[in-house]
């Protein structure tokens, strides 16, 4: 329709309306792709940038700027409010989070969950400040928060940095099954402050990251980890978004009920069959695959229109990769994306 503003495209989208395009933003589109994202964080280590209000907004706005995407995913990181909460937790470049005490007995467990989720939440002012900022330079562009499922959370925090199938975080669940609830409990808490605090300083939107619930059988999500995402996305009152990699096999329950507004898909299954999977009301966002930013414009445009074509079989459709944008990626390819499905109508 003429006159709506595209700044609204994403929360229709959400709440299941059909505007005449999708509206497109990429998971990781603030980082390490951008020159101006590399200039800037020289001498800064990436949990003291989230948490300088000053730099975490203007990360924020960079790929806004550049890309004209249609969103702004706060920049901070998953771990973040688990540093709120006290935890000894920094980001080793090339590496991933890594923590100075792995989370492994129900004694390690009793200790970090001793910690008032409200402490984090009080902590969380920085988050708040960049929030503001952010939001008051983003005019008419929504800003999505964002928090790590449960289940992500612990499979660092268990390990004591990244693994591969996160065996330690799924052995707890069957070992000492109260010791598991007990942690994705509080983390659940811990993640809904850090999404409250977003929320509270003018986020539109939300993301629970779940990015490694994919090596979790149907039987083990529902039982030990669907309940604690559920808690932390029922916890704001903005529209959800619910994102896992290779979660196939998930896509109905990671509906959690009907908490999800959307879920996102990873670029292994085609968007037509993943809203089959998930029903008639629910968006889906997803889900260019990454790889294909470094194949010739012509491949990947006709795979993003392939993409488009597909997410019209859902109620609504966000485009998106199907996980990050990888870290030597063209920046130039992303706004070329951007140009390409805004001079498309659906
Ligand atoms: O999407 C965005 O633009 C917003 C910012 C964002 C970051 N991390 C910034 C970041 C978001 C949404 C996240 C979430 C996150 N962090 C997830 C879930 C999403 C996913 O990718 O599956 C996970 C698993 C993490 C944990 C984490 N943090 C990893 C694995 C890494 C990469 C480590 C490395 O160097 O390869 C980080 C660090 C991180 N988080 C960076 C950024 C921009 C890189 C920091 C740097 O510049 O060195």
């Amino acid at each position: 329709m003429d006159g709506v503003p595209t700044a609204s495209l994403l929360l229709r989208a959400l709440t299941g309306d059909r505007p005449d395009r999708p509206p497109v933003w990429f998971m990781r589109q603030a980082g390490r792709s951008l020159p101006e994202y590399r200039d800037l964080r020289v001498g800064t280590r990436m949990l003291d940038a989230c948490l300088t209000p000053d730099l975490a907004a203007e990360i924020t706005l960079q790929p806004v700027r550049r890309h004209g995407v249609d969103a702004g995913i706060f920049f901070s990181d998953i771990v973040v409010p688990l540093r709120l909460a006290g935890i000894d937790v920094e980001i080793e470049p090339g590496r991933g989070p890594v923590f100075a005490n792995p989370v492994r007995t129900a004694s390690d467990v009793a200790r970090i969950t001793a910690v008032d989720p409200g402490e984090v939440a009080a902590a969380a002012e920085p988050i708040r400040a960049a929030v503001r900022a952010v939001v008051s330079e983003l005019g008419d562009t929504p800003l999505i928060g964002f928090a790590g499922a449960p289940f992500t959370l612990a499979a660092y925090l268990v390990e004591g940095g990244p693994s591969k199938e996160h065996l330690r975080a799924r052995a707890m669940m069957h070992a000492d099954p109260a010791a598991w609830h007990a942690l994705a409990g509080w983390l659940a808490q811990v993640s809904a402050a850090f999404l409250q605090a977003q929320t509270d300083a003018g986020a539109s939107a939300v993301q629970l990251f779940d990015s490694w619930a994919g090596s979790l059988s149907v039987a083990d999500y529902r039982a030990f980890v669907a309940p604690h995402s559920q808690a932390a996305l029922a916890a704001v009152t903005v529209p959800r978004i619910h994102f896992g990699v290779g979660t196939a096999h998930l896509l109905p329950d990671m509906r959690l009920g009907t908490t999800a507004d959307a879920v996102g898909v990873d670029w292994r299954t085609p968007l037509d069959e993943a809203a089959a999977a998930l029903g008639p009301d629910v968006t889906v966002q997803g889900n260019i695959d990454p790889a294909l930013l470094r194949a010739p414009w012509e491949v990947l445009a006709a795979h993003v229109d392939d993409v488009l074509r597909r997410g019209r079989a859902a109620r609504a459709h966000i485009l998106n990769l199907g996980h990050g944008v990888p870290p030597d990626t063209d920046p130039t390819v992303l706004t070329r994306i951007v140009e390409h499905v805004h001079a498309t109508a659906s």
